[in-house]
């Protein structure tokens, strides 16, 4: 199969381009992963950004399961204050080379390897990033990532098997994810929080404590970026955010001891770093993709509330039209409450104020 140049960002590189992607593509390339790829490099150059402070030595970047490169390419492009040092890795054949060629085509010199990632991760260490971006679940590779990693540094990890995180398959998520996920309208945000969870279970057996930087879902796949802290205490403060979820009805509630039908475990804690996220908002263009994930990312957290309410199921349980999502929002905000939209979902919010306070903005808007 040929391959074809393709640009991403300021990026030129060579990949199979299909109408139908598919793991079988020779040099795996998905044009509808460019948010993904566009967040990393929004990532690194806010994180390592050394324009206030150099850096002693380069950023150690690590791509185990690089592909066509498109990734690696854009960070080494467009990330120019950052000093790097970008080691790229994938075991099949034809994306070594594909890789080797694109480095090429932009004047680029950087070391690529044609091994098991995992071989190539432990190989290779240390690293201040790794990121996993793997077909289905990036469990095989989390044990050598949090081996590998530095202090401070990050570890960025993609799942694409939400079928088993969001309770299509709950068995799968009990054995992969140690974890028995929820069906219903939370299921995005429980997905999430249970994959957090496994990551962070995989770093507290090396005393490394993985915070959330940066979460989100999208389309079909979860990802996050961990600040990687290391120490027992920074894994105890981990430990107490690992909680069940009750759910009543439309109710809901993070409790730390189980109980029947609860779900989880799970992380309760904040799944984004608003300064972090602010650094990026500052640098990323507002009307494309990642700046308006951002910025609704950015309203979420200032929220600091776990989960959501989804005010189409409310109104229908009520028995009334579903309300317009802002006029509720306004109506928290007026009534002292912090409330967002949520990228999980179109007619959900964000807010700590509780059920029963959205049931009277709803009926009192219905009046
Ligand atoms: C989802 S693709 C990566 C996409 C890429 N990160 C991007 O941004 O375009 C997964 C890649 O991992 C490679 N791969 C799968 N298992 C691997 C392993 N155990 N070791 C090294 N490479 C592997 C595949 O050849 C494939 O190119």
């Amino acid at each position: 199969m040929k391959n074809s140049l393709v640009k991403e960002g300021k990026a030129e590189f060579y990949a199979s381009l299909e109408d139908k992607i598919s793991k079988k593509l020779n040099v795996f390339y998905n044009p509808r992963m460019e948010l993904n790829r566009s967040m990393a490099v929004l990532l690194i150059k806010s994180y390592f950004s050394d324009k206030a402070k150099p850096r002693a030595k380069p950023v150690r970047i690590a791509l185990p399961l690089a592909a066509s490169g498109a990734r690696g390419i854009r960070i080494a492009l467009e990330c120019p204050d950052v000093s790097k040092e970008i080691l790229f890795n994938d075991m099949n054949e034809d994306c070594f080379k594909a890789i080797k060629k694109g480095l090429k085509k932009n004047n680029l010199a950087f070391p690529v390897f044609k091994e098991d990632a995992n071989e190539f991760i432990l190989k290779q260490r240390p690293f201040d990033y790794i990121d996993i971006d793997p077909f289905g679940s990036p469990n095989p590779f989390l044990d050598s990532a949090v081996k590998s990693i530095r202090n401070k540094g990050i570890i960025a990890v993609t799942a694409t098997d939400t079928a088993a995180l969001c309770g299509t398959y709950p068995q799968a998520c009990r054995r992969k994810y140690w974890a028995v996920p929820i069906r219903n309208f939370l299921m995005k945000e429980i997905g999430l929080r249970i994959l957090i969870r496994k990551v962070q279970m995989a770093g507290m057996q090396y005393d490394k404590a993985l915070f959330p930087a940066l979460s989100y879902c999208s389309e079909h796949y979860f990802r996050v970026f961990f600040h990687v802290r290391k120490g027992k205490e920074q894994c105890n403060r981990v430990f107490r955010e690992f909680k069940h979820l009750r759910v009543d009805g439309l109710d809901f509630e993070a409790r730390n001891n189980p109980e029947k039908a609860c779900f989880g475990p799970l992380w309760a804690g904040e799944l984004n770093d608003d300064a972090l996220i602010k650094e990026m908002l500052a640098i990323a263009e507002p009307e494309k993709d990642p700046g308006k994930l951002l910025k609704t990312l950015a309203d979420e957290t200032e929220t600091k509330a776990f989960g959501f309410y989804e005010l189409h199921e409310i109104a229908k349980k009520l028995r009334t039209s579903p309300p317009r999502i802002i006029k509720v929002i306004d109506k928290l905000r007026e009534k002292g409450f912090c409330a967002s939209r949520t990228h999980f979902s179109g007619t959900g919010v964000k807010t700590k104020a509780g059920l029963k306070e959205i049931e009277k903005i709803i009926k009192q808007q219905q009046q």
